[in-house]
């Protein structure tokens, strides 16, 4: 299995998890979260207004799928959260090493 973390713009989120339940995931973690990337010290526009700190807000979305399924994950992701700016977001792709789901008790892919 994988987990697949997305930094993105925060007015993308609906677009992007629109097109993620048409490739039927099952699951997803959102948190509101504030980061900087290579630009760091540079200004980049949230909401018409440019952000003077290091910090922009970003939304982090975690999709943890079965591994044939990660690309088609981040795939769908890149297509619609890129508008083609700085800051578009970034995606890490990590290993996951077992998921349980509390009410049944099943573990792997099965727990997804
Ligand atoms: N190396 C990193 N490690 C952890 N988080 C990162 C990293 N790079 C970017 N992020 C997160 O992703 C967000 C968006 O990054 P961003 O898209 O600005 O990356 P970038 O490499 O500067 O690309 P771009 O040149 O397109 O802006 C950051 O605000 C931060 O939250
Ligand atoms: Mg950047």
């Amino acid at each position: 299995m994988k987990e697949v973390v997305a930094v993105i713009k925060p007015f993308k989120v609906d677009e992007v998890k629109d097109a993620l339940s048409k490739i039927s995931i099952n699951g997803m973690t959102i948190s509101e979260v504030k980061g900087f990337g290579r630009q760091k010290g540079h200004k980049e526009v949230y909401r018409g207004a440019e952000y003077q700190t290091d910090f922009v807000p970003k939304v982090e979305l975690k999709i943890c799928v079965a591994d044939d399924q990660a690309q088609a994950v981040v795939d769908t992701i890149v297509k619609t959260a890129k508008t083609g700016k700085i800051g578009d977001g970034k995606i890490f792709v990590l290993p996951v090493e077992n998921v349980v789901r509390i009410r049944t008790g099943e573990t792997g892919t099965e727990a997804l």
